[in-house]
Parts: structure tokens; C-alpha cells; sequence
């Protein structure tokens, strides 16, 4: 039994898994190396926790109980005596790796040390440890006490107990947990990437500008945004960067090809909302298009960004990254999708995926669109992934 959390870091991430840990009744120590950012992060939980009180979430008592449960500090040393630390601080390597290598010095060697890495490996992170067993990655969706999906990673050095340990708390904490390989992107961010990628694609062979293929997508789809809207809202700059480390991490496979629009966006500061003009313009809305309803149009758009979705999940399967129910699981809570796409794949008929890719595939020469091995398999013995 684990009482006492550590996390290091308490930007964005750090202060929502702070809280959660907190919540779940353990001793939270919170160190960061910067004292101003460590004030930010309780004067933002202090906000955040009297607004669950309000809201009637949970009682005075309880907050002030929470409050008492997490040291804020910038002495690593005191992280003493955690029985997990899980890692939130900037996404460079050279400096997760200093700090695993000076944690390694502070806590037991029974402690597990996670990373909430988003793009690096965790065979990398955990290169830095004398007790490379005791790496893992836990990575959570932000904002952290909100998203119910978090991703458990072991890597090729991790102990079966790490992992099995670091399940059964995540857990117990309310989350849904899926379980991956240490690959690029993990569930989520891989499987995704059509979304954003194919919507770019069809917009840049003029098919359809933005409005209409958000509209195709929310309304005909159910998506809860389309992936101009949702660009905009991850901002345009974070997204490109998703997809460019991503695109890289696969040693460029075009599957996975990065889009100039995005990077013009990008280059442009057009991030989305917090620039105030990203594929929309925000401070004056009028100057935005009005979609094109028309339904033929629609449908066709969303058939070749889904077709594509389920052929990207098919492919988490056949390599191993995931089982089929944890892949969906992913979709469906890390993202928001309206069905997991196996299923969805079972329910338009794997025939009929595997005709609109090969059909894309055909027409474009391009490896993004080649079906997946196992889909023609499926397709093959009249498979389904669900029976
Ligand atoms: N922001 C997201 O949406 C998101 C989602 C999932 C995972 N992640 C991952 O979580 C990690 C943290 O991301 P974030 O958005 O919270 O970053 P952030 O910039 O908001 O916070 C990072 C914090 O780490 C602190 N820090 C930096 N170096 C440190 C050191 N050597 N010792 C102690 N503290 C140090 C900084 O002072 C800062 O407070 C990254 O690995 C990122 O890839 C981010």
C-alpha cells in the first residue's frame, strides 16, 4: 500500500495529479524548483478546491483536509518518503534525466518512478536509473482531475510488479486505465492523428474548407468538435508539435506526415483561441465561413477521416500496443469519441473500410492510406473485432 505520492513539478499537470493523489486520501509532496511557480500552483488549487466547495463537491472540512495533505516544497529532499513519484516537469530529456538520477538518491529503492512524459520514451527515462525496474510511465490526459483516461506504459525495463502496482493505484483512484507499449504517442496521440492530419489533407486538396468539415464531423459524426474547432482549442502550435515529434518517433512514415497548412498556421502565431485567430477568427466571428450542409459532401467526408481513424486504431492492435477493448477505452475517455473505432469498424462493416481505403489507397499511391494487415485478414475469415 502506497501512502505517500510524490510529484515533481507543479505546472500544469503536476498541481492536477497533486490534487487527485490528494483526494485519494495520500500524503502529496509536491516539490518544484521554482518557489514562484510552487506559490501559482497552490494559489491555483486553493481557487480550484473552494469552487468544488461551492459547487458542493465536497465539504469545507474535506477541503481544508486536502489542503493539509499536500506539502508544497522545493527541497527535492523531501520526497523521501514516497512510495511513487510520478514526473511532470518539462519535456527535455537531459533534464528528466538529471532529475531521475538525483531522485534515485532520495527515495527507497522499493519507490516507482513515473514520468507523465507525453512524447519521450520510457526505455529512455528510465536509462538514467541504477533500478531501471522501477520506471514507468503513467500518463494522464489535462486536465488531470477531470479526464477519466490514464495511459500506464511499462517499458522494456520495467518490473512486472511496477506495472502491475502502478495499475492497481491508478485504479483505485477512479481512473480507467489501458495499459501500452512504450511507442510513439502511446494510445491516444498515434491513433489520433488522422483526425487532425486527413482533415488538413482534405481541406488542401480543396474539397472543403473549415466550417464544412467540422460541421460533417460533429454533426453527422457525433465528435464532440470538429478538428478545426479542436486544433484551435489544443492550440495549433501544440497540436503541430504533437504531430511533427510523432511523424519523426515513426522514423517518417508517411502515415503520419505533418501538414503545411498546420505549419503555416502555426508559423503565423494563428494558434487558435489564445491568439485570438487560428482556423477561425475569434475576435470577429463574422469573418468566418458558413458550412456547406450539404449531406452527400459530408458524409464522404467523414466515411475517409473515420475509415482512416479505425484502419490507425486496427494498426495499435496488430502492433501489440494495445488490446482491442483498451484501444477503444482510449478513444472513448481520453478523447472524447463518440464510439470506440474498433467497434465502429464492426458496426460500417470491415468490408466496407477496407473498399474505402484500398479505393484511397488506389487513387493517391500513398502509404497513408494503405489498409492494414490485419483488416484484410479480418476481412478475409468474415471477422469482427467484437462477436
Ligand atoms: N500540458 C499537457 O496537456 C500535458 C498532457 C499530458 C502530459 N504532459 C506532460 O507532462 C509534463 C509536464 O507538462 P506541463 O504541461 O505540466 O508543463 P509545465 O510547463 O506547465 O510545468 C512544468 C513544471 O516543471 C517545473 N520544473 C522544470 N524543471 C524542473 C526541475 N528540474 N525540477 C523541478 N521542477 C522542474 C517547472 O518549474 C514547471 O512548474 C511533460 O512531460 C508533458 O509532456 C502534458
Amino acid at each position: 500500500m502506497i501512502e505517500t505520492i510524490g510529484v515533481v513539478g507543479s505546472g500544469t499537470m503536476g498541481i492536477g495529479i497533486a490534487q487527485i493523489a490528494a483526494q485519494n486520501k495520500h500524503q502529496v509532496v509536491l516539490h518544484d524548483h521554482s518557489e514562484k511557480q510552487l506559490s501559482k500552483a497552490k494559489e491555483g488549487l486553493d481557487k480550484i478546491m473552494k469552487r468544488l466547495v461551492e459547487k458542493g463537491r465536497i465539504t469545507e472540512s474535506e477541503r481544508k483536509e486536502i489542503n493539509n495533505r499536500i506539502l508544497f516544497t522545493s527541497n527535492m529532499g523531501d520526497l523521501w518518503p514516497c512510495g511513487l513519484v510520478i514526473e511532470a516537469i518539462v519535456e527535455n530529456i537531459t533534464i528528466k534525466h538529471e532529475v531521475f538520477k538525483k531522485l534515485e538518491e532520495i527515495v527507497s529503492d522499493h519507490c516507482i518512478l513515473a514520468s507523465n512524459t507525453s512524447s519521450l520514451s520510457i526505455a529512455s527515462i528510465g536509462a538514467a536509473l541504477n533500478k531501471s525496474e522501477r520506471i514507468i510511465g503513467i500518463h494522464f490526459f489535462n486536465p488531470a482531475p477531470l479526464m477519466p483516461l490514464v495511459e500506464i506504459i511499462p517499458s522494456i525495463q520495467s518490473s512486472k510488479n511496477t506495472s502491475d502496482s502502478a495499475k492497481e493505484l491508478i485504479t483505485s483512484w477512479g481512473k480507467t486505465v489501458v495499459i501500452c507499449k512504450d511507442t510513439p504517442g502511446f494510445i491516444v496521440n498515434r491513433v489520433a492523428r488522422p483526425f487532425y492530419g486527413e482533415a488538413l489533407r482534405i481541406y488542401e486538396e480543396g474539397i472543403a474548407d473549415f466550417a464544412t468539415i467540422d460541421w460533417a464531423l460533429k454533426e453527422l459524426g457525433g465528435f464532440r468538435m470538429g478538428p478545426f474547432t479542436l486544433m484551435d482549442y489544443i492550440g495549433n502550435d501544440v497540436n503541430f508539435a504533437v504531430t511533427e515529434s510523432v511523424f519523426k518517433a515513426f522514423f517518417y512514415d508517411p502515415r503520419f506526415k505533418p501538414s503545411f497548412t498546420q505549419k503555416r498556421y502555426s508559423e503565423a502565431g494563428f494558434y487558435g483561441r489564445k491568439s485570438g485567430r487560428g482556423y477561425y477568427h475569434y475576435k470577429n466571428e463574422e469573418l468566418n465561413s458558413k458550412a456547406n450542409k450539404n449531406k452527400v459532401l459530408g458524409q464522404s467526408i467523414l466515411d475517409r477521416i473515420v475509415c482512416l481513424l479505425i484502419n490507425e486504431a486496427i494498426d495499435a492492435v496488430f502492433m501489440g500496443v494495445a488490446t482491442t477493448k483498451d484501444v477503444d477505452l482510449a478513444m472513448t475517455k481520453g478523447v472524447n469519441y463518440p464510439k470506440g473505432l474498433l467497434q465502429w469498424g464492426d458496426e460500417i462493416g470491415l468490408e466496407v473500410v477496407l473498399k474505402r481505403l484500398q479505393d484511397l489507397f488506389d487513387y493517391y499511391g500513398d502509404d497513408r492510406y494503405r489498409p492494414n494487415p490485419l483488416l484484410r485478414r479480418m476481412v478475409a475469415k468474415k471477422k469482427k473485432f467484437y462477436s
